[in-house]
């Protein structure tokens, strides 16, 4: 925090939720000669360093976009590397303890393997208590997919007579995304240089400030975070009004 850029920002103006879409791994490690998964490998070491630093400066909520419905496209080897170390990183029985998170996952976790089924609900049993910062990992998540799941629980209640079509509002459909009782995203941060959000956060993201940054997720450092959280203090939030 000492070397934070953000030291002298008063902690109330600091976004309470950021997401972040890592995207760049693929493009870092060809860059290197490297095959594609030491990109990924590199891009979880700066997840690790990332989340680190959001609890440091006293971000509440993290939400970091891994892996989404449509990275299943990808050839089969890849998403093989891909899904090993998601093995590996919640195979640690001390993940995100110095951080004190909260580790809730994002996303529909039918189409994953038992045994990562199995590691993602004791992670999330297991850091339920902790109070420093809530880390989601977005994970087999896609906007459209989330707002669909959604509507078809909706459905399903309306059919059932809990309640009536006109009683559906904005609040109701909220409370059946997997964001849950959490805010909506102040700030959303893509490297990499695209500029698009790629199905993240559809519903959520609707008066989220954007920041797309020229640098790859490998390569991203709390600085960059800094400088994201910078920029997103000089915009002017509107939601509509004057
Ligand atoms: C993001 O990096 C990681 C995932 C989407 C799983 P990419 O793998 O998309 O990297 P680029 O965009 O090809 O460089
Ligand atoms: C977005 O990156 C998804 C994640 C970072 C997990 P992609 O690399 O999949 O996005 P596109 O294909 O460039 O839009
Ligand atoms: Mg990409």
């Amino acid at each position: 925090m000492a070397q934070s850029l953000l030291a002298h920002v008063p902690a109330d103006t600091l976004p309470a939720h950021i997401g972040i879409i890592m995207d760049g791994n693929g493009r870092w490690a060809t860059k290197r000669g490297l095959p594609r998964s030491a990109g990924h490998k590199q891009g979880a070491d700066t997840f690790s360093k990332i989340a680190r630093h959001c609890r440091e400066i006293g971000i509440p909520f993290l939400t970091a976009y891994a892996f989404s419905t449509e990275n299943w496209r990808r050839p089969a080897d890849e998403v093989g590397e891909i899904m090993g170390l998601l093995r590996r990183y919640l195979k640690d029985t001390k993940l995100h303890q110095d951080e004190n998170a909260r580790i809730c996952f994002l996303g529909d976790r039918e189409p994953l393997a038992d045994d990562i089924k199995e590691m993602m609900e004791q992670v999330e049993h297991e850091s339920a208590h902790r109070t420093g910062i809530t880390i989601n990992l977005a994970l087999n998540y896609g906007g459209r997919d989330e707002i669909i799941h959604a509507v078809r629980r909706l459905s399903a209640q309306c059919a059932s007579g809990e309640f009536k079509p006109e009683d559906i509002d904005e609040d109701l459909l909220s409370r059946q995304l997997y964001t849950a009782g959490q805010p909506d995203p102040d700030l959303i941060i893509r490297p990499s240089g695209e500029m698009r959000t790629s199905n993240f956060l559809l519903w959520q993201s609707a008066y989220s400030e954007l920041v797309f940054m020229d640098v790859l997720w490998p390569d991203f450092t709390p600085a960059h975070l800094d400088h994201a959280i910078l920029e997103y203090l000089n915009r002017t939030r509107r939601f509509g009004g004057i």
